[in-house]
């Protein structure tokens, strides 16, 4: 999830673009690219903008036209040859890309066969060399026809030395944003980009392409059908813009999550919804077939997301595995069985514990195959193979949208070990796929229908409340430990989590007629038994709140208040009902004042052990 600008006017463009640029949070390099009378001329820097900043004052371009790009790595470290923007061979075109070209591999080797040298390792730069191809003196045209033998997400922006009045823009899937002003226009993946010189814009949408010249634009589909965009007016203030009009990170990225769920899936899923490709893992199948037991190690939420990673395995792949904390796992002198696997998950791909716990395992022979969203970082660098979760920059300082796209990361490597060790039929597969495919649009729908939770979290015997438990069985008791690190972290109500059979055995003598009990029961093999846990807890007066499957209403009579999710299949209802408890800590945490992004005492990367 990176960000592109671009700029076309009489303003000093590399002024406009870096500007731009700097709205764009989270990258690990930049670059910039204008159209002059040298053809075009590029400027790209590892790091932080300031590197860019500081190369562009030495070194100074200048252009009508231009385009931006800050790069969140996703295929091929962090480095400037991977930067955007990408050129052709003869560098006369040049392009920034956000998004994942999925079918990249055959269209990189199509050209290859075609006497195409590629750069980088990226999978953008297929894309400039596709348009290449295409291109026959109308850059439009040349996009629009490129793209068609595309799959995969894009928001690009295209710029040719022959065409120095132009800027083509498209998108699908990521998102891009077009900006008007007195014979100017402004183009980027964020309103936040361009709200400092216009609020009068055009969201493309999926599949569009558009011409962009000083005077006006052109819009079309694709397949070259016509479209009259809808010019809207933005009337966000600044701050608001660079949430995309959310009051805060959390609640933007918690409304990302059906995005990011796509892209962890992107590519993922075979034609005929049959199997799973993770061969780019470099884990073999023979490494697969041969492993005995597989250790998955983690710190917070990402353990979180591994326990649940730990009863998928186990159930489907029938694989034993083991879960530890980081922090404890390098002080115990664990076992490592020879040939076994070691998962470390971990966002930010820089957590001390995580990365020392790598070490040890790899010194004693594990393969190393992490859960990390940060390309490039210290675990993804040390591991032998990576999934990356495809979630983006993670800005809050609460896990949300990392959390989710850990355990779809956790469902695709448990369909491929399944179907490497042969522990599931191809109709069980199939049908897991096929419900795979439509989580995106439940989580959606839970998002569509925040009001109630909105209510509750305003509900003053909740939202001043002292404490609180959190209680699930089986694929829910990680979301019940996920619900209370949620609330503890955001909202500073002191919160615990057990597993629903365990409350008997001590933590029921806590049950007051003051404390919230947060209970996920939504349906499935252990619901009945979740049920007897709730009566038990309102037995006492407990302050419940159910978490449960819509149509459910049997459940509200022992309940106080219940939050509904839409029918799930089981094994992937800790991800559907993860929104309601992020939103509700969301909630609660605002209506007490506290700060949700910055939480006290809290930092997003723990670099210290
Ligand atoms: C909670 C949270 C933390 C992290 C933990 C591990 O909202 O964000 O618990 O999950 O510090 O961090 P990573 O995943 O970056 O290793």
């Amino acid at each position: 999830m990176s960000g592109v600008v671009g700029y076309i006017g009489d303003k000093n463009t590399v002024e406009v673009l870096v500007a731009g640029l700097h709205r764009i949070k989270g990258h690990d390099s930049a670059g910039v690219a204008v159209v002059n009378d040298q053809g075009v001329s590029a400027v790209k820097s590892l790091g932080k903008l300031e590197n860019l900043e500081a190369k562009l004052a030495a070194q100074p371009v200048s252009g009508a036209v231009g385009i931006g790009h800050a790069r969140w790595a996703t295929h091929g470290v962090p480095n400037e040859t991977n930067a955007h923007p990408h050129f052709d061979a003869a560098d006369e075109i040049a392009i920034v890309h956000n998004g994942i070209i999925e079918n990249y591999q055959e269209l990189r080797e199509a050209l290859q066969q075609e006497g195409v040298t590629f750069r980088s390792q990226t999978d953008s730069e297929t894309l400039v060399h596709l348009i290449r191809k295409y291109y026959t003196g109308d850059l439009f045209k040349a996009v629009q026809q490129a793209l068609q033998g595309v799959k995969g997400a894009w928001a690009l922006g295209v710029v040719c030395k022959n065409n120095p009045d132009v800027l083509v823009v498209a998108r699908q899937g990521s998102p891009l944003v077009v900006g008007f002003g007195e014979n100017e226009a402004f183009m980027g993946s964020d309103v936040s980009a361009i709200i400092k010189y216009t609020r009068d814009v055009v969201y493309l949408d999926h599949g569009q392409v558009c011409e962009i010249r000083c005077d006006g634009i052109k819009v079309e589909d694709l397949a070259g059908n016509a479209v009259t965009p809808e010019v809207i007016h933005v009337d966000w203030d600044d701050s608001a813009a660079e949430k995309d009009g959310f009051p805060h990170f959390m609640l933007k990225e918690i409304h990302q999550q059906p995005e990011v769920i796509r892209s962890t899936l992107r590519g993922r899923i075979s034609d005929d919804g049959c199997s799973i490709n993770l061969s780019d893992i470099n884990i073999s199948e023979e490494e697969i077939k041969a492993c005995p037991r597989i250790s998955i190690v983690a710190c917070g939420t990402s353990w979180h997301a591994g326990m649940v990673g730990k009863y998928l395995i186990e159930r489907f792949a029938k694989i034993p595995v083991e879960l530890d904390l980081a922090s404890e796992y390098r002080y115990r002198d664990p076992i490592v069985e020879e040939n076994s696997i070691f998962i470390p998950v971990s966002q930010s791909g820089e957590t001390a514990d995580t990365m020392e716990a790598i070490r040890l395992a790899k010194s004693q022979g594990a393969k190393i195959l992490a859960v990390v969203n940060t390309v490039g970082s210290s675990v993804a660098r040390e591991s032998h193979g990576v999934i990356y979760q495809q979630a983006g920059p993670e800005i809050s300082i609460a896990s949300t949208k990392a959390y989710t796209t850990q355990v779809t990361s956790f469902v695709l490597l448990t369909l491929w070990l399944a179907q490497i060790r042969g522990t599931m039929t191809q109709d069980q597969a199939k049908e897991m796929i096929e419900h795979l495919r439509t989580l995106p649009e439940k989580v959606q729908a839970v998002l569509e229908n925040q009001d109630p939770i909105k209510a509750l979290a305003g509900k003053p015997k909740y939202r001043d409340a002292q404490s609180a438990f959190f209680l699930g069985r089986d694929y829910n008791y990680p979301s019940a430990l996920e619900g209370a690190l949620k609330l503890k972290e955001v909202s500073y109500i002191h919160a615990e989590a057990y597993p629903g059979g365990e409350v008997k055995h001590g933590p029921i003598a806590l049950v007051t007629n003051e404390l919230m009990v947060v209970c996920v029961a939504p349906q499935g093999n252990i619901y009945d038994k979740m049920v007897s846990n709730i009566q038990a807890i309102k037995a006492r007066a407990g302050l419940v709140i159910s978490i449960a499957t819509e149509g459910d209403d049997n459940i509200q009579a022992y309940s106080d208040d219940v939050l509904y999710i839409p029918e799930c299949y089981e094994p992937f209802t800790p991800i559907l009902v993860a929104i309601p408890l992020q939103l509700f800590a969301y909630y609660v945490a605002t209506n007490r004042g506290c700060d949700v992004d910055q939480p006290r005492n809290l930092a997003k990367s723990v670099i210290v052990e």
